[in-house]
This record gives C-alpha cells, sequence and structure tokens, in this order.
C-alpha cells in the first residue's frame, strides 16, 4: 500500500509493507527454508542465503535511435553452488503519465535460454548475459516512447528481488503555440502539434529539468501527465505574483477537451542536422520548401531546430522558415542584433507565406 501526500513539486510518499505470502519471509529479504528449486541432486535447503540485484546505474541518458544498456546483475551471498532455476522480468512504466491507469507492461521474461519479448520491444531487446548473474537488458534503436522506469525483477522460487533503472533520452523542452495564436491546444492538439514538430509532449520530469536548466516561460503548456503548467525561475507580478518561490506553476489535471493551452514539447538529440541553406535570395514559403528539397533535404521542424540549436551547437542570425510556417532563428552565443543576450531560439512568429525570409533545412 502506498499513501502519497502531494504538494507542490514534492511527493512524499510512505510505504506499508503488507505480507500476503504464506511463506516464511521476512522483511530483511533472507529466508530460511526453500525447497522449490531443486539443482537435480534433490533439494536445496539454504539457511541465510540472500538474493542480491542490483544496477549499476541507475539512471540512464542516452541519445535517440542509440542502443543502450540497463544494467542488472544479481549473486547470492553467500555464494551458491549449483545451476538455480531464475527466472528475470523486465517491465516497463512510461515516463509520459498519460494515462495514469496504466501499469507496468512486460518488456521481456526469460528462463535459462529461453525468453520472450513484448509489444514495441519485441525484437529489439535482449539479455547482454556478459557474466553469470549479468542481466542487463540491451535495447537497440531508443525511440522517443521508451522512456521511463524499467524494473529488473529476479526471481528465485520465493525469493523475489528487483531494482529500477530510469531511462530518459537527452533532449531540449521548448514551449510550442498554435498558428492561431495563444492557448488553443486541447490537450489532444497539444500532443498533435508536438508530433508535427518531431518531438513529444514533454513530462514533468523533462519540465522540471528544463526548468533548473533557466527554463523561464509565462504561459502555461500541456504536460504528457494531461497537467497544464508553465516553468517561472524568476517570480515576477504578470507570471503568478512575487509571492510564490521559483518553481513550476501548475494548474492542475486539466479537462482534455475543455480547456486551452499552448504545449510543452521534448525534442530528442537529433538524428540528422539542421542546416542555414545559402541562398542568393530570400524566399516566400513555397520557394523555402523547393529550395530545401531541391539541396536535398526538408524544411527543418521546430524540434530539430532546437535540437541542433542544444546538442550540436547551432547559431546563426538569420530568421528562417520552418515547416510549420513559423519564423525562428538559433543563437548559442548572444550578441548585439541577435535578440536578447542569452542563449535561445529566437521567434518571429508566424508571418504571412508571401513574405521573404531565408530558410533551415533538415537532413
Ligand atoms: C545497435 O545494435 C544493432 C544490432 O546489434 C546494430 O546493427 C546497430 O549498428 C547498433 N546501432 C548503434 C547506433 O550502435
Ligand atoms: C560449493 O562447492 C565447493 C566445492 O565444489 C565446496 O567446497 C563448498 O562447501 C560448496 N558450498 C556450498 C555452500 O555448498
Ligand atoms: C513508440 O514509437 C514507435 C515508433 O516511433 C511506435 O511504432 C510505437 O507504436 C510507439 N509506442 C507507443 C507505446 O506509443
Ligand atoms: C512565392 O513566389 C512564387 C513565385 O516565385 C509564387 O508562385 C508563389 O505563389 C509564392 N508563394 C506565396 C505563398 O506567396
Amino acid at each position: 500500500m502506498m499513501m502519497c501526500l502531494l504538494r507542490p513539486l514534492l511527493a512524499i510518499c510512505v510505504l506499508f509493507f503488507v505480507s500476503n505470502q504464506a511463506a516464511p519471509r521476512y522483511n530483511n529479504g533472507f529466508f530460511y527454508q526453500d525447497i522449490m528449486n531443486g539443482d537435480g541432486n534433490g533439494e536445496i535447503y539454504f539457511n541465510g542465503v540472500r538474493l542480491h540485484v542490483e544496477s549499476h546505474q541507475p539512471l540512464v541518458s542516452a541519445a535517440r535511435g542509440s542502443n543502450v544498456t540497463l544494467t542488472c546483475t544479481y549473486h547470492y551471498e553467500p555464494e551458491i553452488n549449483g545451476t538455480r532455476r531464475t527466472r528475470v522480468k523486465w517491465s516497463w512504466l512510461p515516463a509520459n503519465g498519460a494515462d495514469r491507469n496504466a501499469g507496468e507492461t512486460n518488456v521481456m521474461v526469460a528462463m535459462g535460454n529461453r525468453h520472450r519479448s513484448y509489444g514495441n520491444f519485441k525484437g529489439r531487446v535482449r539479455l547482454r548475459r556478459s557474466a553469470p548473474g549479468d542481466m542487463s537488458l540491451v535495447i537497440n534503436e531508443l525511440n522517443l516512447n521508451d522512456t521511463g522506469r524499467y524494473r529488473c525483477e529476479i526471481i528465485d522460487g520465493l525469493e523475489d528481488e528487483s531494482v529500477t533503472v530510469e531511462l530518459e533520452l537527452r533532449g531540449v523542452v521548448y514551449p510550442y503555440h498554435s498558428q492561431k495564436g495563444r492557448y488553443q491546444f486541447n490537450f489532444l492538439e497539444a500532443q498533435h502539434a508536438c508530433e508535427e514538430q518531431d518531438s513529444t509532449l514533454a513530462t514533468f520530469d523533462q519540465l522540471f529539468t528544463a526548468w533548473k536548466e533557466g527554463l523561464d516561460w509565462c504561459n502555461a503548456g500541456w504536460l504528457a501527465d494531461g497537467t497544464a503548467q508553465y516553468p517561472i525561475t524568476t517570480p515576477r507580478e504578470a507570471c503568478g505574483g512575487t509571492d510564490l518561490a521559483p518553481g513550476l506553476r501548475s494548474y492542475g489535471q486539466r479537462a482534455h477537451l475543455l480547456h486551452r493551452y499552448d504545449a510543452f514539447c521534448f525534442a530528442a538529440a537529433p538524428k540528422g542536422m539542421v542546416y542555414f541553406l545559402q541562398h542568393p535570395q530570400k524566399l516566400n514559403f513555397t520557394e523555402a520548401v523547393s529550395a530545401c528539397v531541391q539541396s536535398g533535404g526538408h524544411m527543418a521542424k521546430v524540434g530539430q531546430l532546437y535540437a541542433s540549436w542544444r546538442f550540436l551547437g547551432l547559431d546563426r542570425c538569420d530568421p528562417g522558415w520552418l515547416a510549420d510556417g513559423s519564423v525562428r532563428y538559433p543563437i548559442v552565443q548572444g550578441r548585439p542584433n541577435c535578440g536578447p543576450s542569452e542563449p535561445g531560439v529566437r521567434s518571429s512568429g508566424f508571418p504571412p507565406k508571401q513574405n521573404k525570409y531565408s530558410v533551415y533545412c533538415y537532413q
């Protein structure tokens, strides 16, 4: 049973362990009799043997498209002889708790040499098995939606121990609003808008990290968990007042179809690259679309521009078209005539499509 007391930015949880097993089992993890796992030579009795499960890296941060290893190893203390029929089960709790009722889903189960992977993980996961007791999970070709909490559970007869590994994608959070103006998206439209920009709705943790890194934004946006929030580093009157400490200001859970906000999108570190198209003239929107294609790419999306700015140091003081019809430019090193002194992606909004600008393409 878990009881939580929710406070802004802080959840205090108290765990109560409820024993629902008839087996002799104690809170300290010891067990005193195990007759379930014969080694073929009769029953093993072992006293005070303990199953240890651990992860050398409980927080893993990886780039999209890369292969990642979530470590998990087990051993017995004291060591025991013989092969035991140990099972391993990896399960996953998605980071974007959009569906709060969604429980853990299976990633892989294995026993001996037999194993089975599930759903979206099928064919993409394997156990590393680089040494006895190594049950680390290797995931190939990380997706945007693979982030979350992975649980490695080792099951040996009555004994069952687990460890969790948090997987996050390296990425950048940015606010996004509709071409029609501020506060136009319901939840589903916000989800869709981020996806169109090669991004996902940001999770609370992603926005929180962005806030710690200095994101300050006075317009509320949807997050993946169905709340609307905004990050404030410098409290001010116009943005929730000066009485509140810096932090994430939350409107809490909002009705998905009824309420309208902007969106906080999350763009993972890019696979490709955004480039400023060298072109003799400035272009209207339709000309810009074909100019990118002629150069072998496509018009860049907003998420791709943010990711290239953040991870590849793209810095260019020229406003250019992007695929959503907005005009922006990325500045790593603030300087005169390139917007504010802080780094950032500057936006000129969504100008009329016949206006002429440069263009950012993606390849
Ligand atoms: C990931 O692993 C697969 C299969 O093992 C391999 O073909 C691929 O090149 C790897 N990708 C990266 C980015 O290392
Ligand atoms: C394991 O086997 C070794 C020799 O094979 C023996 O010396 C040791 O006592 C055994 N340990 C246990 C816990 O049975
Ligand atoms: C995750 O993303 C992949 C590819 O981007 C997609 O095929 C899959 O359906 C997604 N899975 C979930 C659970 O959203
Ligand atoms: C852009 O210019 C071309 C002519 O070069 C014109 O045909 C087209 O309609 C213009 N597009 C827009 C959106 O104004």
